[in-house]
């Protein structure tokens, strides 16, 4: 197709998400080559998001290319009912390997909405099978778990969710153990726990992403879990934001001391190249469905379940993330990223900053309250465009969640084009 036919054919065929198409206006990507992006008109965009987080080592990546086109040409797809191949087992045992331990198996889809909503389906018939009868899960406040009906029904009620919650379970919502408020966290897990016949407690570890990357206490998160284990009720991680690196360890449950029985994967899996979603759990919960009842078989599965070109591409994937460089890369992200933000610092109190390894968030003080409409956002987004950045601000918190091949060269423009945003649109 040519270039010029792109943008009109999109706008005549294609609906995208999260996207008003009355107002859209649809950027036409012809390639990309490591952190960067290039337009049909010729315009390099650095992809400062990773391309909504899913990209670990850099666009096009060959290694990862190659891979995949070696799958292709052995097996592209088995159905894996009844079936099983080698990118899929290998593809678990060396998740497993990573994994915090006392996580036995893995249970595979296809992104990270069904990864959670696999895990939510786990954790509820986990108490079927054995009889006990519950019928309510704990989650944070502020939380986004997914766009199914059922990871919708544990993520905040939003303008998102309105139209469907008809439609959607109750849930028992607590605060995030944020800073300064890790006591009141505590207290309502303890007492939602008491009161309720609670299924499971699900969050997202450290940083809630779409909430506005806010970050809380691995130490009381670490706390809560173990109350959850001491009275009984399952505890589901949801890593598919924060897995394979972004937060500077393989994943934010490598810093607590406590360990989900389920974890929830997505994004980074494949380097950004496939879609794939993983579930792991403990054995306890697998033991609870491994039975000579069919009744207690876990009846879940999707066409695409483990398929082999996903899972090769998340082998490729992990070998790059099994490469010392890659963390020398994460490192050095890291500590660029800190030095950037004590400097933006300097602009307080018109912004203030956080990070958590290789995210790095800026949130601009506006007279609107800080959410994902804060009408800032579109104003930020066009800007970091024109100026050949891409950075999808949620409201008024600008983020930064680069692959990990980024340059020192390409970090200090998108630090600079947001120091420049800070300077236009942050009050004096
Ligand atoms: C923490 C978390 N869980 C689940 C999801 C849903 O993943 P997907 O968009 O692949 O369905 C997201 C997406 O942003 C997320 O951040």
């Amino acid at each position: 197709m040519q270039k010029s036919e792109i943008f009109k054919k999109d706008r005549k065929y294609v609906w995208h998400p999260y996207t008003q198409e009355k107002h859209s206006s649809n950027i036409v990507i012809t390639g990309g080559q490591g952190a960067r992006l290039f337009t049909d008109n010729g315009r390099i965009l650095i992809d400062a998001v990773s391309s909504w987080w899913v990209n670990l080592h850099g666009h096009a990546n060959t290694y990862i290319a190659d891979k995949i086109a070696e799958q292709s040409r052995k097996l592209e797809h088995v159905i894996f009912g009844g079936f099983t191949h080698a990118p899929a087992v290998e593809l678990a045992e060396r998740l497993l390997r990573h994994l915090p331990s006392g996580q036995s198996k893995i249970f595979y889809s296809d992104n990270g909405s069904t990864s959670v909503e696999i895990g939510l389906k786990m954790a509820c018939q986990y108490w079927f099978n054995k009889e006990a009868k519950r019928t309510k899960i704990i989650s944070f406040n502020g939380a986004y778990h997914g766009d199914t009906i059922g990871t919708m029904s544990v993520g905040a009620r939003t303008v998102f969710s309105n139209p469907f919650k008809p439609y959607m379970f109750e849930n028992i919502f607590i605060d995030a153990p944020v800073s300064g408020h890790e006591n009141e966290a505590v207290d309502q897990l303890r007492k939602a726990i008491s009161s309720e016949d609670v299924i499971a407690f699900i969050f997202e570890p450290l940083v809630q992403g779409t909430a506005g990357m806010v970050m809380h206490s691995a130490d009381t998160l670490s706390q809560m879990i173990k109350i959850c284990r001491e009275n009984n009720v399952l505890t589901i991680a949801d890593e598919v934001a924060t897995g394979f690196g972004r937060t500077g360890k393989f994943f934010a449950s490598d810093y607590l001391s406590e360990t989900a029985d389920i974890i929830c994967l997505s994004k980074g899996i494949t380097g950004g190249f496939m879609a794939l979603g993983a579930t792991s759990c403990t054995e306890e919960i697998y033991s609870a469905f491994y039975d000579d009842s069919k009744m207690k078989t876990f009846f879940h599965g999707h066409s695409y379940t483990a398929n082999p070109l996903a899972c090769s591409a998340a082998l490729a994937s992990l070998d790059i993330m099994e490469d010392e460089k890659t963390w020398r890369d994460i490192e050095r992200i890291s500590l660029r990223h800190t030095s950037f933000l004590q400097d933006i610092e300097k602009y307080a109190p018109a912004v203030s900053s956080r990070q958590l390894g290789t995210i790095a968030v800026v949130e601009i003080k506006t007279s609107e309250e800080t959410s994902y409409f804060n009408p800032a956002r579109d104003t930020l987004y066009n800007f970091f465009i024109e100026n050949g950045v891409i950075l999808r601000p949620l409201g008024n918190v600008i983020y930064i969640l680069p692959p990990y091949c980024i340059s020192d060269e390409e970090l200090d423009l998108v630090y600079g084009i947001i120091e420049k945003a800070v300077i236009k649109f942050a009050p004096a």
